[in-house]
């Protein structure tokens, strides 16, 4: 088929990218020069493990295009739009403008017959009214929802082979039509047995909402309890692992830590409790607010940590901060709790040295008043205090000993609980995890 994708951030790079890997010719649309280029050359403008093999060998094989001139979509079947959802300053509610230019543009040159299909994360009753849109622009041309589940750092097997394909269409022939379509566009990942579920279009909105809702509250639940384990002297690692082993609940997504960030999570609650207030709705979602504000208190938590273990102040005192990005494989920094805490223990004066394998880059646009360490050795001179707030492996698997002959204390906060506690201890370290004894 012929497949174009609008918008070429995170989302749509990796689409088009896989659209190209599974047969299909690609041209991936977007304003801004700058990306069209750099992708056109096999780059990914942002870390993503696997993304550039699978951008050059679609290239070479001439598969993907990537360009600023929409027109040149015009001849394709389907039209992707994966343009981003932003939090709208100054409220919670998703900004919309992004995705409503873009089905204005495809309503511009898509051949009658073609599918525009959302994989954007938008609000419930967004696709209704995108169709009316439509129907006065390009009455011949239909929409779907396909919502995308993928994961940073994971993005490329996410979207090659996704654990479920759910598509929002609208009723009759017509909705039976458009998901004939996106079968031929998903045809190996059906063939390979991914479950498919075929819904309303509310339905594929809300589901992918939800999933994001549901995880944030996972983390968010955990991360309470953790509270009152610490509190109480218990273990939240071992209390994951024994309630992780009810099927019902699972031991996924029960992590306690410095909480979840990034540019999806924390942004998708915000918008569904907004789109909830807006349906007259707000206090079915008013719990949502709660994990947001359990989630925001995780970063303060280490803050105090950091406060306690420097006896009273940390104030002068040089601080190795271990990761910026929000999550390891990832140099995305949006929203990451990293480098709130980086910049909360950099406010109360402490000298922040931030080290992390990838997100110093966008850390250091973010935040230039932090200084940046590439190297983790050089950011743990003479530090009184070290916090891993981003798991990277080679973070997890630093050797008590060496680290201790390179720091000034032995002050260690483990922000993600990937430490062994009683190993660190052993070695001289004084160790302080998160809900954990
Ligand atoms: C998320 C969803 O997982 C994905 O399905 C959706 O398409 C986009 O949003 P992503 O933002 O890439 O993906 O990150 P994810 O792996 O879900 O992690 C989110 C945050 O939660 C990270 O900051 C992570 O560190 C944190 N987390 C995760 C925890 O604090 N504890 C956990 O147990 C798991």
């Amino acid at each position: 088929m012929i497949v174009s994708v609008f918008g070429c951030g995170y989302l749509g790079a990796v689409h088009a990218a896989a659209m190209a890997d599974l047969g299909h010719t690609v041209i991936g649309v977007d304003i801004d020069e700058s990306k069209i280029e750099a992708l056109s050359a096999g780059a990914a403008t942002f870390f993503e493990p696997g993304l550039p093999d699978l951008l050059k060998s679609g290239i070479e094989r001439g598969r993907l295009v990537f360009t600023t001139d929409i027109r040149e979509a015009a001849d394709a079947d389907v039209h992707f739009i994966a343009v981003g959802t932003p939090q709208t300053p100054g409220s919670y509610a998703a900004d919309l403008s992004y995705v409503r230019a873009a089905l204005t543009a495809i309503a511009g040159i898509a051949k009658p017959g073609s599918l525009i299909v959302g994989k954007s994360t938008v609000p419930v009753g967004t696709a209704a009214e995108l169709v009316e849109m439509l129907e006065d622009r390009a009455p011949d041309v239909s929409l779907a929802w396909n919502p995308e589940f993928l994961r940073e750092g994971f993005a490329v097997k996410d979207t090659l082979e996704p654990d479920r394909l759910v598509y929002g269409v609208v009723a009759g022939d017509r909705g039976v039509r458009d998901a004939a379509a996106l079968d031929a566009v998903y045809a190996d990942a059906l063939a390979a047995g991914t479950p498919r579920i075929i819904t309303d279009l509310a339905t594929a909105e809300l589901v992918k909402v939800s999933a994001n809702a549901f995880l944030a509250t996972k983390i968010s639940f955990i991360n309470a309890v953790s509270e009152i384990a610490e509190v109480a002297g218990a273990d939240i690692t071992a209390l994951a692992d024994a309630i992780g082993h009810d099927a019902r609940i699972g031991r996924k997504f029960l992590n306690a830590g410095v909480g979840f960030g990034g540019g999806c999570l924390p942004k998708d609650i915000r918008a569904f409790t907004a789109r909830a207030e807006e349906l007259g709705r707000g206090s079915s979602l008013a719990f949502l607010h709660e994990v947001d504000v359990i989630n925001q208190r995780q970063r303060q938590r280490v803050v105090e940590h950091a406060v306690r273990l420097l006896g009273g102040s940390v104030n002068d005192r040089r601080i190795a901060i271990l990761g910026v990005s929000f999550k390891p494989n990832s140099d995305d920094v949006r929203d990451s709790p990293a480098l709130d805490v980086a910049v909360q223990l950099k406010g109360l004066g402490a000298h922040v040295i931030a080290t992390d394998p990838e997100g110093i880059e966008n850390a250091c646009r973010r935040h230039p008043q932090l200084t940046y360490e590439p190297s983790v050795n050089d950011a743990l001179v003479d530090a009184d205090l070290v916090v891993l707030v981003t798991e990277w492996d080679e973070y997890r698997n630093l050797d008590p000993v060496e680290t201790l002959k390179i720091t000034r204390m032995n002050n260690i906060i483990d922000a993600r609980n990937v430490l062994d506690p009683a190993n660190w201890r052993e070695k001289g370290w004084t160790y302080v995890g998160i809900g954990r004894p």
